[in-house]
């Protein structure tokens, strides 16, 4: 026990410094000085509803929010991670081999075997929206409304504490938002959902 206790705590804290080293590589890309909170990744699942279909989360980073999705109830083969940094993959991979990963970028969505034909029943973003290039985000965006179907959750969160994205993904319409203050920073998290009326011949 003692040494399964060791051995979580020197995996989380490789895991910290993984993180770290990526922020320093590729700051724009990942976009925080350190994982989420416990207390932020739990409000992020919450939101998550329960039913069929797929999970699909985008830049699940070192999988602080990943393990907050299993805690929830949503079972690994519903679960979909695209993570675009190589080396953060490589620590998902092992730290969830039951979890399918897709190494890539989430501005091509749509065009994953994993996702085709399959319904999705929510979306958890922790990519940097705000700070990953604009042409990007609407590509990100774009590919977002291209996989939803009416009812599918979209949730996103970000450090900007008053103001919601501008643009957010077509279809979709904010149905909630809370501020998470035991966060580094705090963050505020946006549950939208996708409606019936979003003309499906642009979202094939
Ligand atoms: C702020 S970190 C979030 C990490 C983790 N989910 C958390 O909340 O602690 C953002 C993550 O998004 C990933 N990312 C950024 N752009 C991406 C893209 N276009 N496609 C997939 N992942 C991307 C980064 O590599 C990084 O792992």
């Amino acid at each position: 026990m003692e040494n399964a206790g060791r051995r979580r705590h020197a995996a989380a804290s490789a895991g910290y410094w993984q993180f770290m080293r990526e922020f320093l590589r590729h700051p724009r890309q990942i976009g925080a000085v350190c994982p989420s909170s416990p207390v932020l990744c739990r409000s992020i699942a919450s939101l998550v509803p329960h039913g069929r279909g797929l999970v699909v989360e985008l830049g699940p980073g070192g999988g602080a929010v990943t393990a907050a999705l299993l805690r929830r109830g949503v079972a690994p083969r519903d679960l979909v991670l695209v993570e675009r940094s190589e080396a953060l993959a490589r620590q998902l991979a092992e730290r969830f081999p039951a979890v399918c990963l897709i190494r890539g970028d989430a501005a091509q969505l749509a065009g994953f075997e994993a996702l085709r034909h399959k319904r999705v029943r929510a979306i958890v973003s922790s990519l940097p929206l705000r700070s990953l290039p604009a042409a990007d985000v609407r590509r990100i965006l774009d590919q977002i409304s291209a996989v939803s179907s009416p009812g599918t959750v979209f949730i996103q969160f970000s450090y900007a504490l008053r103001r919601s994205y501008d643009g957010m993904a077509q279809g979709y319409a904010r149905e909630q938002a809370r501020v998470v203050w035991r966060n580094i920073p705090p963050a505020r998290v946006e549950a939208f959902r996708f409606s019936a009326e979003y003309p499906q011949s642009l979202a094939a």
